[in-house]
Protein backbone atom coordinates (compact mmCIF):
# COMPACT_ATOMS: atom_id res chain seq x y z
CA UNK A 1 0.00 0.00 0.00
CA UNK A 2 1.49 3.53 -0.84
CA UNK A 3 0.16 6.81 0.65
CA UNK A 4 1.11 9.92 2.27
CA UNK A 5 0.95 13.59 2.70
CA UNK A 6 3.44 16.39 2.84
CA UNK A 7 3.61 19.90 2.40
CA UNK A 8 6.50 22.42 1.05
CA UNK A 9 8.23 26.12 0.93
CA UNK A 10 6.98 28.18 -1.76
CA UNK A 11 10.72 29.59 -1.64
CA UNK A 12 13.87 28.19 -2.66
CA UNK A 13 16.17 29.08 -0.21
CA UNK A 14 20.53 28.61 -0.81
CA UNK A 15 21.79 28.79 2.97
CA UNK A 16 20.48 29.82 6.43
CA UNK A 17 18.63 28.67 9.47
CA UNK A 18 15.73 26.29 9.23
CA UNK A 19 13.84 25.39 12.80
CA UNK A 20 10.31 23.22 12.99
CA UNK A 21 9.04 22.02 16.05
CA UNK A 22 7.63 18.12 15.36
CA UNK A 23 5.52 15.61 17.51
CA UNK A 24 5.87 12.68 16.18
CA UNK A 25 3.46 9.36 15.37
CA UNK A 26 2.80 7.82 18.23
CA UNK A 27 1.86 4.57 19.58
CA UNK A 28 2.40 1.61 16.73
CA UNK A 29 4.49 4.18 14.18
CA UNK A 30 6.14 1.08 12.55
CA UNK A 31 6.79 1.10 8.96
CA UNK A 32 5.89 4.90 8.98
CA UNK A 33 8.09 7.73 8.03
CA UNK A 34 7.72 10.89 9.14
CA UNK A 35 10.43 13.06 6.65
CA UNK A 36 11.56 16.53 7.19
CA UNK A 37 13.82 17.91 4.59
CA UNK A 38 15.26 20.50 2.17
CA UNK A 39 15.30 19.74 -1.56
CA UNK A 40 16.40 21.18 -4.60
CA UNK A 41 13.92 19.72 -6.47
CA UNK A 42 10.01 18.79 -6.39
CA UNK A 43 10.96 15.11 -7.28
CA UNK A 44 13.35 12.57 -6.46
CA UNK A 45 15.36 14.01 -9.86
CA UNK A 46 18.88 12.33 -10.52
CA UNK A 47 20.87 15.51 -9.94
CA UNK A 48 19.02 16.77 -7.06
CA UNK A 49 20.52 18.42 -3.86
CA UNK A 50 19.08 17.35 -0.40
CA UNK A 51 19.37 17.36 3.23
CA UNK A 52 17.15 14.86 5.29
CA UNK A 53 15.70 14.06 8.50
CA UNK A 54 13.85 11.25 8.74
CA UNK A 55 12.21 9.63 11.74
CA UNK A 56 11.63 5.93 11.63
CA UNK A 57 8.91 4.88 13.52
CA UNK A 58 8.50 1.85 15.42
CA UNK A 59 6.23 -1.02 17.40
CA UNK A 60 4.56 0.57 20.62
CA UNK A 61 7.44 1.68 23.42
CA UNK A 62 9.96 0.87 20.77
CA UNK A 63 12.59 3.80 20.09
CA UNK A 64 12.29 5.92 17.12
CA UNK A 65 15.56 5.99 15.15
CA UNK A 66 16.28 9.78 13.30
CA UNK A 67 18.31 8.83 10.24
CA UNK A 68 20.23 11.98 8.74
CA UNK A 69 21.69 11.98 4.88
CA UNK A 70 22.90 14.55 2.29
CA UNK A 71 23.25 14.33 -1.24
CA UNK A 72 24.46 16.30 -3.78
CA UNK A 73 24.14 15.94 -7.41
CA UNK A 74 21.42 12.85 -6.47
CA UNK A 75 24.03 10.91 -5.15
CA UNK A 76 23.39 10.21 -1.08
CA UNK A 77 24.40 6.92 0.53
CA UNK A 78 25.78 9.12 3.51
CA UNK A 79 23.18 7.91 5.75
CA UNK A 80 23.39 8.17 9.90
CA UNK A 81 21.64 7.45 12.64
CA UNK A 82 20.80 8.29 16.31
CA UNK A 83 18.83 7.48 18.93
CA UNK A 84 16.56 10.62 20.82
CA UNK A 85 17.23 11.44 24.47
CA UNK A 86 13.22 11.39 24.54
CA UNK A 87 10.24 9.74 23.64
CA UNK A 88 9.56 12.56 20.10
CA UNK A 89 5.66 11.13 19.99
CA UNK A 90 5.31 12.90 23.50
CA UNK A 91 5.44 16.26 22.80
CA UNK A 92 7.17 18.92 20.66
CA UNK A 93 11.10 18.95 19.88
CA UNK A 94 12.59 21.41 17.60
CA UNK A 95 14.30 20.31 14.37
CA UNK A 96 16.81 22.52 12.95
CA UNK A 97 19.36 22.85 10.12
CA UNK A 98 22.46 25.29 9.82
CA UNK A 99 23.59 25.57 6.37
CA UNK A 100 25.92 27.47 4.90
CA UNK A 101 29.25 27.23 2.88
CA UNK A 102 31.54 25.79 5.81
CA UNK A 103 29.31 23.00 7.65
CA UNK A 104 25.60 21.74 7.54
CA UNK A 105 24.37 21.32 11.19
CA UNK A 106 21.86 18.73 12.25
CA UNK A 107 20.17 19.98 15.73
CA UNK A 108 17.90 18.36 17.98
CA UNK A 109 16.54 21.06 20.46
CA UNK A 110 19.61 22.99 19.78
CA UNK A 111 21.87 19.82 20.45
CA UNK A 112 24.05 19.25 17.14
CA UNK A 113 23.70 16.00 16.70
CA UNK A 114 25.52 15.77 13.34
CA UNK A 115 28.37 18.02 11.34
CA UNK A 116 28.81 17.79 7.52
CA UNK A 117 31.99 20.06 6.99
CA UNK A 118 32.82 21.54 3.90
CA UNK A 119 36.69 21.41 2.78
CA UNK A 120 35.81 24.73 0.44
CA UNK A 121 37.73 22.86 -2.44
CA UNK A 122 36.12 21.68 -5.08
CA UNK A 123 34.50 19.08 -4.28
CA UNK A 124 31.16 16.30 -5.05
CA UNK A 125 29.85 16.12 -1.46
CA UNK A 126 28.97 19.25 -0.16
CA UNK A 127 25.68 20.58 -1.31
CA UNK A 128 26.32 24.21 -1.94
CA UNK A 129 25.21 25.34 -5.27
CA UNK A 130 21.09 24.61 -5.65
CA UNK A 131 18.71 26.38 -3.16
CA UNK A 132 16.49 24.33 -1.71
CA UNK A 133 12.61 23.94 -0.66
CA UNK A 134 11.65 23.03 2.05
CA UNK A 135 9.52 19.63 2.62
CA UNK A 136 8.03 17.87 5.10
CA UNK A 137 5.64 14.62 4.51
CA UNK A 138 4.50 11.18 6.27
CA UNK A 139 4.86 7.90 4.22
CA UNK A 140 5.26 4.74 4.19
CA UNK A 141 8.55 2.59 4.20
CA UNK A 142 7.21 -0.89 5.69
CA UNK A 143 9.75 -2.01 3.13
CA UNK A 144 12.86 -0.87 4.91
CA UNK A 145 12.50 1.50 7.70
CA UNK A 146 11.71 -0.48 11.00
CA UNK A 147 14.35 -3.28 12.20
CA UNK A 148 15.30 -3.67 8.27
CA UNK A 149 11.80 -3.88 6.78
CA UNK A 150 10.66 -6.74 9.26
CA UNK A 151 8.02 -4.52 11.14
CA UNK A 152 5.16 -3.70 8.85
CA UNK A 153 3.00 -0.97 9.07
CA UNK A 154 -0.52 -1.73 10.59
CA UNK A 155 -3.03 -0.22 8.67
CA UNK A 156 -5.58 -0.83 11.12
CA UNK A 157 -4.43 2.47 13.00
CA UNK A 158 -4.32 4.45 10.04
CA UNK A 159 -4.69 7.89 10.00
CA UNK A 160 -0.94 8.25 11.29
CA UNK A 161 -0.23 11.82 12.38
CA UNK A 162 2.78 13.98 12.98
CA UNK A 163 1.94 17.51 13.91
CA UNK A 164 4.05 20.53 13.05
CA UNK A 165 4.30 24.34 14.62
CA UNK A 166 6.27 27.00 14.76
CA UNK A 167 8.04 26.82 11.29
CA UNK A 168 10.86 29.32 11.62
CA UNK A 169 13.69 30.45 8.48
CA UNK A 170 16.47 32.67 8.81
CA UNK A 171 17.60 32.51 5.32
CA UNK A 172 18.69 33.52 2.17
CA UNK A 173 15.47 33.66 0.00
CA UNK A 174 16.61 32.37 -3.64
CA UNK A 175 16.44 35.17 -6.53
CA UNK A 176 17.35 35.08 -9.63
CA UNK A 177 20.27 36.05 -10.58
CA UNK A 178 22.48 33.45 -8.89
CA UNK A 179 24.92 36.06 -6.72
CA UNK A 180 22.03 37.04 -4.35
CA UNK A 181 23.11 34.33 -2.02
CA UNK A 182 26.92 34.41 -1.82
CA UNK A 183 27.58 37.68 -0.60
CA UNK A 184 30.38 37.35 1.93
CA UNK A 185 29.86 40.88 3.50
CA UNK A 186 26.45 39.53 4.83
CA UNK A 187 24.74 40.39 8.14
CA UNK A 188 23.52 37.00 8.29
CA UNK A 189 24.40 35.29 11.63
CA UNK A 190 24.51 32.14 10.18
CA UNK A 191 26.60 33.15 7.26
CA UNK A 192 29.13 34.69 9.87
CA UNK A 193 32.59 33.39 11.25
CA UNK A 194 30.97 32.25 13.91
CA UNK A 195 28.43 29.37 12.73
CA UNK A 196 31.20 28.31 10.54
CA UNK A 197 31.81 25.98 12.89
CA UNK A 198 30.82 24.56 16.18
CA UNK A 199 31.15 26.48 19.51
CA UNK A 200 32.63 25.11 22.94
CA UNK A 201 29.62 24.42 24.11
CA UNK A 202 28.22 22.70 20.96
CA UNK A 203 31.31 20.56 20.69
CA UNK A 204 30.70 19.56 24.09
CA UNK A 205 26.94 18.68 23.13
CA UNK A 206 28.03 16.49 19.84
CA UNK A 207 30.56 14.77 21.56
CA UNK A 208 27.89 13.54 24.34
CA UNK A 209 26.11 12.87 21.40
CA UNK A 210 28.65 10.80 19.64
CA UNK A 211 29.39 8.84 22.38
CA UNK A 212 25.78 8.04 23.75
CA UNK A 213 22.98 7.91 20.35
CA UNK A 214 25.12 6.99 17.34
CA UNK A 215 23.65 4.01 16.42
CA UNK A 216 25.32 4.05 12.48
CA UNK A 217 27.45 6.37 10.62
CA UNK A 218 28.42 5.82 6.99
CA UNK A 219 32.00 6.55 7.66
CA UNK A 220 32.69 3.99 10.10
CA UNK A 221 31.00 1.04 7.24
CA UNK A 222 34.31 0.13 5.77
CA UNK A 223 32.40 -3.18 4.70
CA UNK A 224 30.36 -0.88 2.61
CA UNK A 225 32.94 1.52 1.97
CA UNK A 226 36.37 -0.36 1.29
CA UNK A 227 37.16 3.36 0.47
CA UNK A 228 35.34 5.52 2.83
CA UNK A 229 34.48 9.01 0.78
CA UNK A 230 36.12 12.20 0.87
CA UNK A 231 34.61 13.96 3.27
CA UNK A 232 35.18 11.24 5.90
CA UNK A 233 38.13 12.34 6.67
CA UNK A 234 37.44 16.18 7.56
CA UNK A 235 37.47 17.05 11.43
CA UNK A 236 34.18 18.03 12.33
CA UNK A 237 35.99 19.86 15.73
CA UNK A 238 37.02 22.73 12.96
C1 LIG B 1 12.83 -0.33 16.69
O1 LIG B 1 12.92 -1.12 17.84
C2 LIG B 1 13.83 -2.19 17.74
C3 LIG B 1 13.72 -3.01 19.01
O2 LIG B 1 13.95 -2.21 20.14
C4 LIG B 1 15.24 -1.64 17.52
O3 LIG B 1 16.14 -2.70 17.34
C5 LIG B 1 15.25 -0.74 16.28
O4 LIG B 1 16.52 -0.13 16.15
C6 LIG B 1 14.19 0.33 16.43
N1 LIG B 1 14.12 1.27 15.32
C7 LIG B 1 14.06 1.00 14.02
C8 LIG B 1 13.92 2.13 13.11
O5 LIG B 1 14.13 -0.12 13.57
Amino acid sequence: MNTGCGFQTKQRYRFGWFSMKLKLVGGDSAGVVTAYYMCSENGAGPTRDEIDFEFLGNRTGQPYLVQTNVYKNGTGNREMRHMLWFDPTEDYHTYSILWNNHQLVFFVDRVPIRVFKNNEKPNNFFPNEKPMYLFSSVWNADEWATRGGLEKTNWKLAPFVSSYKDFSVDACQWEDPYPKCVSTTTKNWWDQYGSWHLSGDQKMDYAWVQRNLVIYDYCNDSERFPTLPEECSLSPWE
